[in-house]
């Protein structure tokens, strides 16, 4: 297993997400985890992570025990000139901040041998990289020679080969350094000698093991929402202990066209999961009635949902957990935050934000999983395909997606709207065979409540708008509208003009997050 340490760059999760690729399992820590941690953990290998700060100025310290402790380690960008800090040699303040591409030159190392992204006709290799920094290496400590140069950063990677130490100005985890994936990948498996032996049907036996031995014959409550989270979390949960799993599924009201059928039938009747079914959109209708302010609404559904899940969970007198579907972004966000201020564009209400004063146990087995793992379990447990790899979907549900009040018969048309445009993606496809569903990160229709007018056969209308939204975007930090084909578009409009008596005009959604952001409320 392969430790990072965090300096506080913005793409350290990342370094994470590039390891668990190779299927190799890693943890993030903060640079300063002391020094017997390190041990107990008893990484094959370490990666300094990148972080916004200078050397000789920062408390950003690591612990330099962790140079002795006989392990290869990865310095990149700021975890580089630590490494060389710590080492003595020695790092100046860049005049001028190297941003963006760059280009390599490199000698022979373990580290970049075959990698290389072009080969000048001298000979010469060369690596396509992304650089983002201010400082740099300017003298190498002892044991060490330079493997990667250019001529604004002479010491652009160093390697000591024999101590298997490696230090890259550069940033490998970020896709625009082309061949970064097998920089990482050959440094956890050639370098280190970690084994690839963390996959999900692996993990399986192994997560199932550490719930029984957590909760041992009491009971367990958890919210299914729908999500690929919640679901993958009972799923699991209900291979480990069965019976003495119930979920509560909450129904606002505010879900898609057949979703609160399609999870009953899939827990309930498919794997025999015990789940308490809550019809509570009447409810949820009657507290948003005449609110139109998006904060206000998103409050009223975030607060309305806890009390429901209380009341009914109050009800299992002998449940002792309460299991959650956390995953690992969110416990690194969360332990982030104490120290990152950002401001409140949207509160979020998920399944997962129930309060503490339930007086239960926290479960939650999938604490140590990427979204992507996430999925590979999912499947791996047998869930299908099409639910696991579905889009995101909000906690506040289409109560974000109708502009403005609330009400039952919006929800009505934009539920049928918004499934012509998802089974028009779904049944669209590109030249080589994949779906415009699978092409977009998050696709979904939007309900306006403002009408225009139109003619339909011989007959004036006066109807409602809907508009289209489709993003494409790796993080859901920032994203682009998807360019889908006007062919897409057209049909998409057509069907639900046609079909859906109420709406009579379609738009497409063309702004960019940000300055947009992804939802409308
Ligand atoms: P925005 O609209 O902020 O959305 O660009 C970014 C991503 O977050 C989702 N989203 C939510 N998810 N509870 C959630 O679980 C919420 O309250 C919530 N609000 C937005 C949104 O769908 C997109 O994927």
């Amino acid at each position: 297993k392969i430790l990072i340490l965090d300096f506080g760059s913005q793409v350290t999760q990342l370094i994470a997400r590039r390891v668990r690729e190779a299927h190799v399992y890693c943890e993030l820590h903060p640079y300063d985890m002391p020094i017997e941690d390190i041990r107990a953990f008893a990484p094959t290998g370490i990666i300094l992570s990148g972080g916004p700060n200078s050397v000789y100025e920062s408390d950003y310290q690591a612990n330099p025990a962790l140079l002795t402790l006989g392990v290869p380690v990865l310095g990149i960008c700021y975890g580089m000139q630590w490494m060389a800090h710590a080492l003595g040699g020695r790092v100046d303040a860049g005049h001028v901040r190297e941003f963006g591409y760059a280009e390599v030159h490199t000698v022979s190392s373990r580290l970049f041998n075959g990698l290389e992204d072009k080969t000048l006709p001298n000979g010469e290799h060369v690596l396509e990289v992304w650089m983002s920094h201010g400082d740099k290496v300017s003298q190498l400590p002892a044991g060490f020679t330079v493997i990667g140069s250019n001529p604004s950063c002479p010491i652009a990677a160093m390697a000591d080969e024999h101590r298997h130490f490696y230090g890259v100005q550069f940033h490998p985890e970020v896709t625009h350094t082309r061949k970064g994936r097998e920089m990482l990948h050959r440094f956890v498996l050639d370098i280190c000698g970690a084994q690839p032996s963390w996959t999900m049907p692996n993990y399986i036996d192994e997560a199932v093991r550490k719930i029984r031995e957590q909760v041992g014959e009491e009971e367990v409550i958890l919210g299914l929402s729908g999500g690929v989270d919640s679901s993958v979390a009972a799923a699991l949960i209900h291979r480990a202990i069965g019976d003495q799993l119930t979920c509560v599924f909450v129904d606002h009201g505010l879900l898609r066209l057949n979703e609160a059928e399609m999870v009953m039938e899939m827990f309930a009747r498919n794997l025999g999961v015990k789940v308490v079914h809550v019809d509570a959109s009447a409810d949820f209708m009657q507290k948003l009635a005449g609110e139109t302010d998006p904060e206000k609404k998103r409050k009223i559904i975030g607060a309305e949902f806890v009390e429901v899940f209380q009341r009914e969970s109050g009800k299992l007198t002998n449940a002792k957990w309460l299991a959650q579907g956390t995953i690992y972004p969110d416990v690194i966000e969360s332990a982030g935050a104490k120290t990152k201020k950002a401001h409140t564009i949207k509160s979020h209400h998920n399944v997962g934000g129930l309060p503490e004063d339930m007086n239960l146990k926290l479960l939650e087995p999938l604490r140590e999983l990427f979204k992507d793992e996430v999925r590979e379990l999912g499947v791996a447990l047998g869930l299908p395909h099409d639910m696991v790899y579905r889009h995101p979907f909000p906690g506040p549900g289409l109560g974000v997606r109708i502009l403005g009040e609330v009400k039952q018969t919006y929800a009505d048309l934009l539920r049928q709207a918004d499934a012509i445009f998802i089974e028009e993606l779904r049944n669209t496809k590109d030249e080589q065979g994949v779906s415009w569903y699978d092409k977009t990160s998050q696709a979904f229709a939007v309900f306006l409540p403002v009408k225009s007018v139109g003619v339909m056969g011989d007959g004036r209308t006066y109807d409602y708008v809907v508009a289209l939204r489709a993003v494409v975007t790796s993080d859901f930090m920032t994203a682009h509208w998807a360019e889908l084909p006007y062919s897409l578009l057209g049909r998409a409009s057509n069907r639900i003009i046609n079909e859906v008596k109420g709406i009579n005009r379609v738009v497409y959604d063309v702004s960019g997050k940000p300055p947009a952001t992804i939802e409308w409320e």
